[in-house]
């Protein structure tokens, strides 16, 4: 795909992979819609993304976990830009290493809306943009959890299982349109995502989220007949 003026929405934009995903992609000049909640991070990726070579950017601060402030927001999204050609469904939360029977109700709704029940309605509220153009794509950022069984890890496990069955599903249904689909599976990214939780887990042998974000560049950048469907990224 030509990357050129094509706008694009990243979710979890304002830190992590996202924010690299952002700065990458706007080297080969795309429209940027940045979702994330905190606002003034957004803004500093946003301002960065202009240096970078994004020809438009703008932010939209919102918990995507508000699924009624979620399509506010869409509905702002695509009355500024118009329509949609590329998303990439990247916002996601840890859940802090624990047999499940110590994981509090407040943990597995959290985990659960965030990394998957959101992740199903962003992309419900944009589909109908994306099927309305000559071309379109869907990057869903899973995780290695999202193929593999790892102790403490249950619920974020079954987000990312979920997000990976969402997936598949999502490419058989739209075989036959001009929407590409593709899941990432990466392992452990040297980010703050653990952090955020009070995990104290050594990130710094981890992959660098710059250049997983060049992966997802590579991956939009096949020409139409070449599309890379299930990425796994690890050592
Ligand atoms: N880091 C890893 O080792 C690793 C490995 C495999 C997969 N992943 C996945 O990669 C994705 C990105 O993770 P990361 O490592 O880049 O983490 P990160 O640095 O913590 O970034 C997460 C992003 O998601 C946003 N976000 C979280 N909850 C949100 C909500 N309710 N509404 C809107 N935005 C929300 C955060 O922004 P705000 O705080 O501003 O809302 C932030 O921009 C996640 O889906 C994660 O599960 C990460």
């Amino acid at each position: 795909m030509k990357l050129k003026e094509k706008i694009v929405i990243i979710t979890g934009a304002s830190d992590g992979i996202g924010k690299e995903i952002a700065l990458r992609l706007s080297k080969e000049n795309v429209k940027l819609a940045l979702i994330s909640r905190n606002e003034s991070k957004l803004k500093l990726v946003s301002d960065e993304c202009i240096k970078n070579g994004a020809l438009d950017s703008k932010i939209y601060p919102v918990d995507i976990t508000n699924t009624s402030k979620l399509a506010e927001v869409s509905e702002k999204i695509l009355s500024d830009y118009k329509h949609v050609d590329i998303l990439i469904n990247n916002a996601g939360i840890w859940q802090k290493l624990k047999p499940f029977y110590e994981i509090d109700e407040e943990v597995i709704d959290k985990v659960i809306d965030t990394n998957l029940k959101a992740l199903i309605h962003v992309t419900r509220l944009f589909i109908n943009s994306l099927l309305d153009r000559d071309e379109a794509a869907i990057i869903n950022i899973s995780s290695k959890s999202g193929v593999t069984v790892q102790p403490g890890q249950s619920v974020y496990s079954a987000s990312k299982y979920g997000v990976r069955g969402f997936t598949d599903v999502l490419k058989v249904d739209l075989k036959d349109t001009n929407i590409k689909v593709a899941g990432i599976y990466q392992g452990g990214t040297n980010t703050k995502l653990f952090e955020k939780v009070g995990e104290n887990v050594i990130t710094d042998d981890f992959t660098d989220p710059k250049d997983l974000a060049d992966v997802v560049a590579y991956m939009l950048k096949q020409p139409k007949n070449i599309w890379l469907h299930d990425v796994r990224i690890g050592r």
